[in-house]
């Protein structure tokens, strides 16, 4: 693991775009896989900024997404989908049908398990992989369990996870308890991975995830198994 020790959220939000940005310069092709919530924003939008000022370009760029809340349709705004359009797509000359996401309004969960992991396959498995990370070191929304997953499946939220996202709801019981994730063996099969961190939240599953027992109660720490992962992380996150 290569670790990037940064200041703070905006340096953290610079050096991730900056390491994306080489990515889609070395390979415009590439197959970006990401993820939302708060630390990546900043991420996102340092990239729209490179984009405007010409020095990338998403015309060729694929994207599978980790996760989405189970029974949030793509109009919704609490949905990933909502989400990726607000903070990047809709500001890149991205091409929509080059963007995947779990179908969250999916009647059949199982089925689009199964055409997600056959999405991540036919596109030839991801290049670059951005993650954050859960307080609970959670990963998509791999929660701490008995066993690592595998491929795309259906997740029972933590109350800790729907804890830490009712910020994004009116009421607490708008927080969906289920999702659709990439699992951990999906994730891992990754050619590169890009982990972000900001703030003092995050610093216990920080320092598990480089130092503790790799166990899927921690589920970041099967990244210690990964041989090309980059974390950036800021001085808080790294505080412990
Ligand atoms: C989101 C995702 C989650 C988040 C994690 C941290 O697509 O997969 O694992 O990365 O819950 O969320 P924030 O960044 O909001 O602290």
């Amino acid at each position: 693991m290569k670790v990037y020790k940064v200041k703070n959220y905006e340096e953290m939000s610079k050096k991730a775009a900056n390491i994306i940005a080489s990515q889609i310069i070395l390979n415009p092709n590439s197959v970006l896989g990401l993820a939302t919530g708060s630390t990546p924003e900043g991420t996102y939008k340092n990239l729209v900024q490179m984009y405007n000022s010409a020095d990338i370009d998403f015309s060729q760029i694929k994207t599978v997404n980790l996760d989405e809340y189970k029974g949030l349709s793509k109009d919704s705004d609490q949905s990933y989908y909502y989400y990726m359009n607000k903070h990047l797509f809709s500001h890149v000359n991205i091409k929509i049908s080059n963007t995947n996401i779990p179908d969250g309004s999916a009647q059949n969960g199982q089925e689009e398990c199964e055409r997600y992991d056959n999405i991540i396959d036919e596109l030839g498995g991801i290049d670059l992989q951005i993650l954050g990370i859960g307080n609970n070191g959670h990963i998509g929304f791999n929660e701490p369990d008995e066993v690592f997953s595998k491929g795309t499946h259906e997740v029972k939220l933590t109350q800790s996870t729907i804890d830490a996202n009712a910020r994004f709801f009116k009421t607490k019981d708008e927080v969906p308890k289920f999702a659709y994730s990439m699992g951990a063996k999906s994730i891992m099969k990754a050619r590169k991975i890009l982990l972000l961190a900001s703030g003092k939240s995050k610093a216990d599953a920080i320092f598990k995830t480089i130092n503790g027992p790799i166990t899927p109660q921690m589920p970041a720490s099967i990244l210690q198994l990964h041989n090309d992962v980059i974390i950036v992380a800021d001085e808080e996150a790294l505080s412990l």
